[in-house]
């Protein structure tokens, strides 16, 4: 998969790309992401890319002549969904990501300070995404979570025994609660069927703790869980015995 970043900050995704899983799916060709400094497309003297907003009020507008250039220098012929990161795109889930991680190019643009110029829009871009309802100072940190997200589902980023596919979101449920040694710790012990080496107790038993800490925690995501019969009866038992916690 190719993904092509437009920023005006391409050294802010040093840390998160030049490390550990990204860094190993971009040595194993996986993934190639390639990053664009939007400044090198403007056209002026003092390289400007942004400038005051037409009816005025505060804060700047990113100006749409290099912004333009740069998607169209960087997609070429080839058809590419270009994506803007910003606060006002649709937002991002794990089926987002999922559909994402099926295009064969992605390229993300992400805007800084008010916003970008209405007509950047109107030309160029094709989707538009959030990562959630608070506002970051642009959207690079965006773009970050974004290709994390998504590059962790491309078939061999993760390690073999450690498919996406079990996933807490991709099922439609938290995970279940993790333990390794000591099998005691402060007086804690890890639950006996973990240690007893019996499978099909042990799925039985993680798929309930997954529906129990998602009722807890995020009962909302249960309206379209995939659940057997005897999960729901499960699932019954507890909405009778035992309440959500509040906030
Ligand atoms: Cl994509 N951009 C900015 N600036 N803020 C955000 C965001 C994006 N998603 C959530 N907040």
């Amino acid at each position: 998969m190719y993904i092509d970043i437009l920023t005006l900050f391409p050294d802010m995704f040093d840390g998160p790309f030049t490390e550990s899983i990204l860094k190993r799916a971009q040595e194993k060709n996986l993934i190639t992401i390639r990053r664009h400094d939007i400044r090198r497309y403007a056209t002026d003297k003092h390289h400007t890319v942004d400038d005051t907003p037409y009816g005025g009020g505060g804060g700047m507008v990113m100006m749409p002549g290099p912004l333009v250039a740069a998607v169209d220098d960087v997609r070429g012929a080839d058809a590419a969904s270009v994506i803007l990161l910003t606060p006002q795109g649709r937002v991002f889930t794990q089926q987002v990501a999922q559909e994402l991680a099926q295009h064969p190019r992605l390229i993300l643009v992400c805007g800084r300070y008010e916003g970008v110029d209405e007509r950047v829009r109107q030309s160029v871009i094709t989707d538009e995404i959030s990562i959630g309802d608070y506002v970051l100072t642009g959207g690079e940190l965006a773009a970050m979570v974004v290709v994390d997200a998504i590059a962790r589902l491309i078939p061999g980023v993760l390690g073999a025994r450690w498919g996406a596919e079990e996933d807490s979101h991709a099922m439609g449920l938290l995970e279940y609660p993790h333990y390794t040694r000591p099998p005691v710790f402060r007086d804690m012990p890890v639950p006996d069927v973990l240690l007893s080496g019996d499978h099909g107790a042990v799925d039985v038993w993680r798929r309930r703790e997954a529906i129990r800490r998602t009722w807890q925690r995020r009962p909302d995501l249960l309206l379209t869980a995939d659940l057997s019969e005897s999960e729901r009866w499960f699932l019954a038992d507890l909405a009778e015995n035992d309440a959500p916690m509040s906030g």
